[in-house]
Formats: structure tokens, sequence, C-alpha cells
């Protein structure tokens, strides 16, 4: 073959490769508001930065008759490009091939794109719309699958693996993304779970659709499953874009730091009105994140599920931290088990990859009652408790409001290897608030009052007292529990003094195998 011919030869191939399944197949992505695994590569690197690995590979299957069908890319587009200029891995589910589903080489190419990312310490992005296993190749796909999972498993707490669900993502398949540290669904398009509706209907009975199942509000909020939802795909990949920005490129790098021209001293005097007189009434801790972090920015995780604690990723002067913040707007920010799941999943990962953390407490105690108990609270409080613990980043706590009990010592206390505690002079440290201490320690006195003016009196008067002595942050900043009293509208210039000056911390657990996170 004249050498004119090869490379025409390989440029007919790569036109057929970029067809997938078809025009046919192709028109039926886009009519259903979708895009093609290849267009969605394109919107989410950097410009023609994007170079493809194993364009011409296709399955190995001859049963069913599928070796007479056989597509270029085998339904996944792999490779890397970059994302403001940074590295990273990808792979794209083809759905106008086979429906996206899973061949042994379609994993096999997955698999190659994460070894590179491991072997070149680059975050890796996969973007799912997919059938789940191929069931014409049986047992083999299930393998695929599972090498799969076991590099997911490796890569975790290395590299940084993020999940987009562009489609269908159900069976097994639901793994993978379960095991990487950020999923992201669209609103209208995407759906997970274990089995599917009929499946349900035949073994439970339950009459349920596939959004009402696994779309993306249900395990924003209920499940907790999904940690970013976007209306588009368009908006879905500028939001993976974003959460990559505050991301170091592996656990061994920090985080990159930015040009920050937000005043490093800024005073927020509204900081200083915003916590109410009445200790009762709630206010909203984002206002008091916003208002402290560079330029107003806060790229919030999980918005909608266990609101009751607030997580996501900010930056001060420029460099990235993770901000955990209980939240009085819901259920008075009390801990439960959810929000104690979330927050912990969260501050494991900030540890994992150098990203320093800053606490934010305003935290009655932990949620009380039968279903919090019977549901565990005592396993899932540990976790958040075990995750503060075992940190070794830098940590920043300011107390704004109340830090009473169990929860305390939980909202990175100063116990727990805490850097610089801070609290705000209006801050309520104590075993639990007034109320309930005064029942506990004069239970006695007040059985013997006859007259109800009398035991109000006597019970105000004990209030006062215990809040004078115990309702500040003085008793706690005596022991030197608390590092400093600061007045709150200069939060945002102590917080930043404080991660200048811990920027050469280091600090380490004992040697293991590993740990054994209470689960
Ligand atoms: C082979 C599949 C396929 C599959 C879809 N297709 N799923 N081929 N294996 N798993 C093919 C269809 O035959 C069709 O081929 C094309 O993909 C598009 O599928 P449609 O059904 O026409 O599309 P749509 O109506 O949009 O429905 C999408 C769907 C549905 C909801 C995903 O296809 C579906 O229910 N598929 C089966 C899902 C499933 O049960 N998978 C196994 C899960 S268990 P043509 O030629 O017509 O274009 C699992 C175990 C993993 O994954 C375990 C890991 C540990």
């Amino acid at each position: 073959m004249a050498i004119q011919d090869t490379i025409k030869e390989l440029l007919d191939k790569r036109v057929q490769a970029k067809l997938g399944g078809g025009q046919k197949r192709i028109d039926s992505q886009h009519k259903k508001g979708k895009l093609t695994a290849r267009e969605r590569i394109e919107l989410l690197l950097d410009e023609k930065s994007f170079e493809e690995f194993d364009m011409f590979v296709t399955h190995r299957c001859t049963d069913f008759e599928l070796d007479k069908q056989k597509y270029y890319s085998d339904g996944v587009v792999t490779g890397y490009g970059t994302i403001d200029g940074r590295l990273v891995y990808v792979f794209s589910q083809d759905f106008t091939v086979f429906g996206g589903s899973l061949s042994l080489a379609y994993a096999e190419k997955i698999c190659k794109v994460m070894d590179k990312a491991m072997k070149t310490g680059a975050p890796v992005i996969g973007i799912n719309d997919s059938g789940g296993a191929r069931i014409q190749e049986g047992v083999s796909s299930l393998a695929g699958y599972a090498e799969i999972f076991q590099r997911n498993i490796m890569a975790s707490g290395v590299i940084p693996q993020i999940s987009a669900i562009f489609g269908p993502c159900a069976g097994g398949a639901v793994y993978s993304p379960a095991l990487t540290d950020f999923t992201l669904m669209t609103k209208d398009n995407s759906y997970m779970f274990v089995t599917g509706p009929k499946v349900v209907k035949t073994v439970t009975g339950e009459i349920v659709t596939t959004e009402e199942l696994g779309g993306a509000d249900v395990h924003g909020a209920k499940s907790g499953v999904n940690h970013f939802i976007a209306e588009n795909e368009e908006e879905g990949m500028l939001l993976i874009r974003k959460l990559l920005s505050y991301l170091p490129q592996n656990n061994l790098e920090d985080p990159q730091s930015i040009q920050c021209d937000d005043p490093i001293d800024r005073l927020e005097d509204a900081l200083n009105e915003i916590i109410p007189d009445n200790p009762n009434k709630p206010y909203d801790v984002k206002d008091v994140i916003w208002s402290i972090v560079d330029n107003n920015e806060f790229l919030e995780v999980q918005k909608t599920y266990a609101p009751n604690i607030v997580v996501g990723f900010a930056r001060f002067n420029g460099k990235s931290v993770g901000i955990v913040a209980n939240q009085p707007k819901h259920l008075a920010g009390v801990l439960d088990i959810n929000a104690s799941r979330k927050a912990a999943r969260f501050v494991r990962f900030c540890d994992a990859f150098n990203i320093p953390l800053v606490t934010l407490v305003d935290v009655p105690g932990f949620l009380p009652g039968t279903a919090q108990e019977y549901g565990g609270i005592i396993i899932h409080g540990a976790k958040l408790l075990y995750a503060y613990g075992e940190a070794t980043v830098p940590k920043i706590t300011v107390v704004l409001r109340k830090a009473y009990g169990g929860a305390y010592c939980v909202m990175s206390s100063k116990h727990l290897r805490g850097d610089f505690n801070y609290a705000w002079p209006m801050a309520e440290i104590a075993v639990m608030g007034p109320k309930g201490a005064i029942e506990v320690l004069y239970q006695k006195e007040l059985a013997e009052f006859t007259d109800d003016k009398e035991r109000e009196k006597f019970i105000i008067e004990r209030e006062k007292e215990y809040k004078d002595k115990f309702a500040t942050p003085y008793n706690a900043a005596q022991y030197g529990y608390i590092d400093e009293v600061i007045e709150p509208r200069n939060t945002r210039f102590r917080i930043i003094r404080a991660l200048q000056s811990l920027s050469t911390k280091k600090d380490l657990n004992p040697p293991k195998k590993h740990d054994n996170l209470p689960l």
C-alpha cells in the first residue's frame, strides 16, 4: 500500500471510530438532550488538549453473533488532556455502542488510563452513561468491573477520582462511582441504582419511577450518594473544572495556590452583629463563610444532604481549605447520623489530599431519640470524631456560639490535635445547655418547690449563675483549650495568619497496616 494510502486508511478509520454506534444512535442521544462521549470530553478539557488511547480496540466476544457487530473504541473513549493546564486522565462511556455496556476490552481500556493516572500522579475523571455489564459477555464483563473497582480502591487517597453520571448507571456498575471521591449527576437524565424499578416491583411489590428510585435529587438529598447536581452537562463540566481547581494532583502535592486580590485583613463589621441575642435563634452560617473567605467564593459539597452541617471548598489568601460548619438554620446545627457521615468523609478527603481544615462550630450536641440510637448514631458520630482525630493537616477551629457536650470534643477540638482553636466572645462551651444542666444539678431542690413562681425564680437565678460560669469562652480559655478569644469581624485575618504559620506543619500517626475506622 502506498504511504498516502496508509495515511488515508488511518484517517478513514478515525472517522469511522468517531461515529461510535452510528449516526442514527448519535441523533437519538442528542434527542434525549445528551452529548456523545467525545463531545463531553471536548467540553470538559482545555481546548485541543485531548489525546486518545485505544481508539481501535474492539471487543473479542463471539457469542450471540457479536463477532458480526464490532465498533472501534468498543463503547468507551479514553485518554488524557488538561484542565487549566493540569494533566488529567479521562474515560467517557459511549451509549451509542451497545448502550455503553461494559465488555472486557472496554474495562481494560479504563484500567489502562487508571494505571497511567496512578503512575503519573494525575486525577481521573470518569463520565458514566451505560447500561451496565454487557450481557453477551457474561462473567468476563463482571471481571472487567471488578478490575476497575480494585483500581478505584488502590487510587483512593492517592489521586483525586471524580465521577460524572450523565445517563444510566445501574447494577454493580454503581460501585465504581461510589468508590471515587466525588459524584456529580445531571438533573433530568441521570440515575443510579443497584436494582431498577422492575426488579423492585417484582421483589418488594413497591412501585417507583426511575427518578424516584435513583435520580439526582434523591441521591443528593436522601441517600447522600451524590455530591453535586448540575442542571445540564455543560454546567456539570464547569463544576468539575472548578472542583479540581481546589485539589492537588495527588497526595504528595499541595493544592495549587492562586493570586489573591482580596485583602487579607479585610474587616467584616457585620460579623460582630450576626449572632442573635437569643441563643436559640438561628442564623445562616453560610453568611459567615462567604464573608471570611477569598472573594466570597465557596464551593459547597452535598448541598442538599444533611443541611445541618455545611462542607465545601474555599480559599484563604489564595490557598485551598476545606470548611466544615454546623448550620444553626437547620435542626439548630445538631449532629445527627447523616451530618456525621457527611462531614467525616469530607474531613478524610481533605486530610488525604493535604487540604487544611477550617471548622466553624455552633452545635447544641448530638440529636437525641430512638431513631438516631437505633440507626447507630454512636458509630456514625464516632466516624467524625475519628476523622478529625486522625487528620494531620492544619486544623483551625472557631467556636462561633455553642459547643456543647460530646459535640464540643468532636468538632476539631484542641484535644483532637486542633492547631488553632479560637472562639468568638459570645461562645458557650459546656457539658450541656443551662436548662438541662439546672434540671440535673438541682432536681431535689426543684422537686421541693410548692410555689411555681418561686420555682421559676430559682431556675432563673441558677441559670444566670451557670451561664456566667460556663456559657462563655473564658472557662475553656483559662485551660488553654481555646487559644484566643477573637473579635468576630477579624476572623478572616486570624484564620489567614494561623494558616500561614502552619504552612510547614508536620504531624504523623503511628505506623500501621491500616486503621479500623468505625464503619
Ligand atoms: C448489552 C445493552 C445493554 C447491556 C443496553 N444495551 N444495555 N447491550 N448489554 N447491558 C443495548 C440495547 O440492546 C440497545 O441496542 C442499546 O444498548 C440501547 O438500549 P435501549 O434499551 O434501546 O436504550 P434505552 O431505552 O435508553 O434504555 C437504556 C437502559 C436499558 C435503561 C439502560 O437498555 C436497560 O435496561 N439495559 C439493561 C440494563 C441492565 O440490566 N444491565 C445489567 C445491570 S447488572 P441497539 O442495538 O438496539 O442499539 C450489571 C452488573 C454489573 O451491570 C456488576 C458489576 C459488579
